[in-house]
């Protein structure tokens, strides 16, 4: 059988043809993670980016996304095949919010989640992913620190890292935190052998019942290097389904039904060969953005 199909095998001429990198976040359909040379979580599609050799850079993910790939390649061409796909968390906060809390926690540090506009990076010290916040976090000189927009990552945090004082915000993923507590225990009593792993986008009700908390790509490693048989996977759906295929002896149930983020499965297999082709949708961003927010990203890499 053919590894490809048609519209994969188009895809993969037209990235030769416009020397094309493209970079697939998990989430997005099994079937466009097929033709990425890589797939990965917010971190390292960052880094990618950033080292990224080609003329084009295609992000198969949400727009904020393709502002971090812009943002730290700003010679590239950065497209989005999907160009309405956003983040809801994202949308929770705006640079003046972020202005606000600066006045009100004068001595404190700006912490943004990567899930974020690119003017609301331009205000904050230093970005960080899921993978990332804690040692960001504790890498800080400051003792109070405003984490932003995401309110479970934010408690997440303050948990692990109690020698400072975490001033949160009042936004989240409204994927993540929909899942509830009685939902993952229902799963759990029809599983009682199963390992539960968790994204700290949940509630802090939900990751209190974890054996395993991380980003994304620290629970597929988690998994694939795990003796167990059985899995509870707390995160995007597609999740589950590209461990099944990758690990086909181990059984994987969702925490919850229905988690879905509808943005990301915007990005299907025709989008990102529209996108090739017709140069749609560039990621633009004005001289300010970029100078403003290049360092709070630029300063999360290095860390
Ligand atoms: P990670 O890729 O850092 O796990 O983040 C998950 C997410 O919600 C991306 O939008
Ligand atoms: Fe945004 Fe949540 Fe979708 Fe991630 S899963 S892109 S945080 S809405």
């Amino acid at each position: 059988m053919e590894k490809y199909n048609e519209l994969q095998r188009e895809i993969l001429k037209l990235k030769k043809e416009k020397n094309a990198l493209i970079l697939a976040h998990y989430y997005v359909p099994v079937e466009v993670q097929a033709v990425a040379d890589a797939v990965c979580d917010s971190f390292a599609m960052a880094k990618l980016a950033k080292a990224a050799k080609e003329d084009v850079i295609v992000i198969c993910g949400v727009r904020f996304m393709g502002e971090s790939a812009k943002l730290l390649s700003p010679d590239k061409t950065v497209l989005l095949p999907a160009g309405d796909a956003g983040c809801p968390m994202a949308d929770t906060i705006t640079a003046k919010d972020v202005l606000h809390l600066k006045e009100k926690y004068p001595e404190a540090a700006v912490v943004c989640y990567v899930n974020s506009s690119a003017a609301v990076k331009a205000v904050s010290t230093v970005c960080c992913t899921s993978s990332s916040a804690l040692k960001v976090v504790r890498s800080l000189p400051e003792k109070e620190i405003i984490f932003i927009p995401d309110k479970n990552l934010g408690t997440f945090v303050a948990e692990n890292v109690p020698e400072k004082t975490i001033h949160l915000y009042d936004g989240c993923c409204p994927i993540h935190n929909r899942v509830t507590v009685e939902e993952v225990l229902a799963v759990k009593a029809r599983h009682p052998e199963a390992v539960f792993a968790v994204h700290p986008e949940c509630c802090k009700g939900v990751v209190a019942l974890a054996d395993f908390v991380g980003s994304t790509a620290e629970i597929i490693d988690f998994v694939k290097a795990s003796d167990a048989g059985e899995f509870i996977i707390g995160t995007e759906c597609e999740i589950s389904r590209l461990l099944s295929i990758e690990c086909p002896d181990k059984k994987f149930y969702n925490a919850s039904e229905g988690f879905i983020c509808h943005d990301m499965k915007k990005v299907e297999l025709s989008a990102v060969r529209d996108c090739l082709k017709n140069g749609t949708y560039e990621v633009c961003l004005t001289q300010n953005e970029i100078e403003g927010a290049e360092n709070s990203l630029d300063r999360m890499v290095r860390i």
